[in-house]
């Protein structure tokens, strides 16, 4: 019976395939946040040399990489990315997802929407039939935390502010909490347009192209 861990670092060795396939000395590789993203930081070093470098979706990221010696750009000096490859909170059959866990949401979403293909790697524990289950994250503008809060309850979910968080980008993160997503596109589409909300933990209207899922039996690969 593997771990859990175990699991994630079969989920990180087959994201580093993908890697393989794209290598080049001018590759440049997106990289996403958390503790299945890190092993595959970790992986990510044996290719310092044969690509051109990284970019991150947050500081700690970042300083892993580079701890490992690989670079990593300002996206800003980056126009293609053939990958970006990332875990997931919550993941379903049409690969639109929960990310935002760790409070990186928007620049994951910033950085997979450069790349041509997003990699989701996970455990199977994070397919799910219906996203909602795991608290849906919200970076917010602090001055906006009360009114957010309000459209939240109106919307039938419950908001937590995570107490003592701070994003890279200073702002706070709501989860919600309870929430209903049967309707995953609509859902963002409506959270998107909330004044004060800078980014919305659903990744549906840009979901994953493919997904990586570690199972007791091997990776399950699905795409969309
Ligand atoms: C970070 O903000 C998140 O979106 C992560 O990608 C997500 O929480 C998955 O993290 P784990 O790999 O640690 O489960």
């Amino acid at each position: 019976m593997l771990t859990q861990q175990e699991l994630k670092q079969q989920a990180a060795d087959a994201a580093l395939k993908f890697v393989e396939d794209v290598a080049a000395p001018d590759t440049v590789i997106g990289v996403g946040t958390g503790s299945t993203a890190d092993l595959f930081i970790d992986g990510l070093a044996a290719f310092k040399g044969r690509i051109r470098g990284t970019v991150a979706s947050s500081e700690r990221s970042a300083a892993r990489l580079a701890a490992l010696g690989l670079p990593v750009f300002d996206l800003n000096e980056v126009d293609f990315m053939p990958i970006y490859v990332d875990g997931a909170d919550e993941i379903d059959s049409k690969l639109q997802m929960i990310k935002g866990g760790g409070g990186a949401l928007t620049r994951e979403k910033i950085v997979a929407s450069v790349a041509a293909r997003f990699i989701c790697i996970a455990d199977e524990s994070k397919l799910v039939t219906e996203l909602g289950k795991f608290p849906l994250p919200l970076e917010v503008i602090p001055m906006a935390l009360a009114s957010v809060s309000r459209m939240v309850v109106r919307l039938g979910g419950k908001p937590v502010l995570r107490e003592g968080f701070v994003t890279d980008n200073g702002n706070a993160i709501i989860d919600i909490h309870g929430l209903a997503i049967p309707r995953a596109k609509e859902m963002e589409t409506l959270l998107n347009d909330v004044p004060g909300v800078v980014t919305c933990g659903l990744f549906a209207l840009q979901g994953a192209n493919v997904a990586l899922l570690a199972t007791q039996d091997g990776i399950r690969r699905l795409d969309s």
